[in-house]
């Protein structure tokens, strides 16, 4: 298994360009089931979850041409409906294939996604949705097992539904199940990432009618098919809010290309209540660190609060400010393991339910930590680049999940990282 090896100390110092969403890239490449036609994507980022999503696509039929950060699919030879565990439980975004095959195709069989480090995370919203819309699904030996075949012309059927809470993933499921159904669905409560108007925007441009992208409520006309389309991802923004934060603990100075300040204002907000400065430009963001930085209050919240994903990283640059800072997250019941692992390197923090309270100011020293979940690991590479000696960091497969060659682009800014494996 690869490890990290991180020399702290060195201030960051330069130009990164942001790769495109996996959180938007997931959702659209699995959105090329809906259509017969081409779907060509420009600016999907290079990450494992991108290649497992593209294995299972490819094991359901669709064709799939991947090039560097480009990918042509076409699903007009989809002959497989099965989602298998083995593939669901290393990508939890492999049940956003239940609403489209549903859709398309009047049958799915989807296994549950399970558990994973950070949270029970359910997905009874995304199947009341689709049983709203007249599916039936049956639960069994850890699968979903749905059909449509009994409703007419097998259609999933629009109508309105209200989600109990406001979920990134249901939104997503729904929104694509409803572009192939008979009628209108309006989703109540839903979510407004700017992943999820992403995704709808590709949608429209393969000939989907949404309105409503970014509110909390969004109306689909159902249409009978979809034309080929070509579609640009939008930017990563908790990879960019990683690296603001990275120049803000290093006491450098780092721009973020390639960006959409606007869908950047909760994570902006913080860096600058940390003291550090910051210039917003038109697709770029400039964070000059401050040497001696405060520690911030962060509650986690739907967009546009502060993200969740957002969170670990917040804490590496908590127990490194000044004075006492406060984590409440409110979206999902253990993503706290970082924080164990931060303590190992002299951080102080005590966590009473879902808020950790983070005593600054502390010298953190270099240790063998481990990544237990994606962002997790995020905040350990943050706190090596500040710590004193080396940090190893094991099990850094969490990282490879969602950054695309995160130690090559701190080098570049002068950090001194390396992968062993
Ligand atoms: C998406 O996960 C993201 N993943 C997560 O990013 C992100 O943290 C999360 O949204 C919140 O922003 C992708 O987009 C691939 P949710 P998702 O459904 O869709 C509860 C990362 O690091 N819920 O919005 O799974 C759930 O338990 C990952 O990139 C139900 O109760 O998140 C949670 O408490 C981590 N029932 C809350 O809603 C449901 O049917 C939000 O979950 C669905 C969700």
């Amino acid at each position: 298994m690869d490890k990290l090896v991180i020399e702290g100390g060195y201030p960051l110092e330069g130009e990164v360009c942001i790769s495109g969403a996996k959180n938007a890239a997931l959702p659209i490449l699995i959105a090329s089931l809906l259509s017969d036609e081409p779907l060509n994507l420009q600016n999907v980022p290079y990450l494992q979850d991108i290649e497992t999503c593209i294995d299972l696509l490819s094991a359901l039929g669709v064709q799939v041409k991947h090039k560097e950060a480009s990918c042509l699919l076409q699903a007009n030879h989809v002959t497989n409906f099965d989602a298998p565990y083995g593939l669901v439980k290393t990508m939890r975004a492999s049940i956003l294939v239940l609403g489209p095959l549903l859709a398309k195709y009047g049958e799915a069989r989807v296994s549950l996604p399970g558990g994973c480090a950070i949270g029970s995370r359910p997905v009874d919203i995304h199947i009341k949705g689709l049983e709203l819309m007249g599916a039936k699904l049956i639960i069994d030996k850890g699968y979903i097992s749905a059909t449509t075949a009994h409703l007419p012309n097998k259609k999933l059927q629009g109508c309105s539904i209200f989600m109990d809470q406001v979920t990134v993933g249901g939104t997503e499921n729904l929104m694509m199940a409803a572009v192939l159904a008979e009628g209108e669905t309006i989703l109540e409560n839903a979510a407004k990432e700017p992943e999820i108007v992403d995704l709808g925007n590709c949608l429209i441009k393969m000939g989907a009618i949404i309105d409503g992208l970014g509110t909390d409520k969004i109306i689909i006309q159902g249409v009978s098919s979809l034309k080929e389309a070509s579609y640009k991802i939008m930017f990563d923004r908790i990879e960019a809010g990683t690296f603001m934060v990275a120049a803000a603990m290093t006491g450098g100075k780092v721009v973020c290309k390639n960006i959409n300040p606007e869908e950047m204002e909760s994570i902006t907000q913080k860096i600058k209540e940390s003291g550090a400065k910051v210039e917003v430009r038109e697709d770029s963001i400039l964070v000059c660190g401050n040497k001696k930085l405060e520690s911030v209050k962060i509650i986690t919240a739907p967009y546009p609060a502060f993200p969740t994903d957002m969170q670990a990283q917040f804490m590496a640059l908590n127990v490194v400010a000044e004075g006492v800072g406060e984590i409440t997250e409110t979206i999902f019941e253990n993503r706290f393991m970082h924080a164990q692992e931060l303590i190992r390197m002299g951080a102080e923090i005590d966590i009473k339910q879902n808020t950790a309270i983070t005593k600054g100011g502390n010298i953190l020293t270099g240790a063998n930590v481990m990544a237990t979940d994606l962002r997790a690991s995020a905040s350990l590479v943050l706190a090596g680049l500040v710590a004193k000696g080396k940090t190893t960091i094991e099990r850094i497969y969490h990282l490879d999940r969602g950054y695309e060659k995160l130690e090559a682009k701190f080098n570049i800014l002068g950090a001194k990282i390396k992968r062993l494996n």
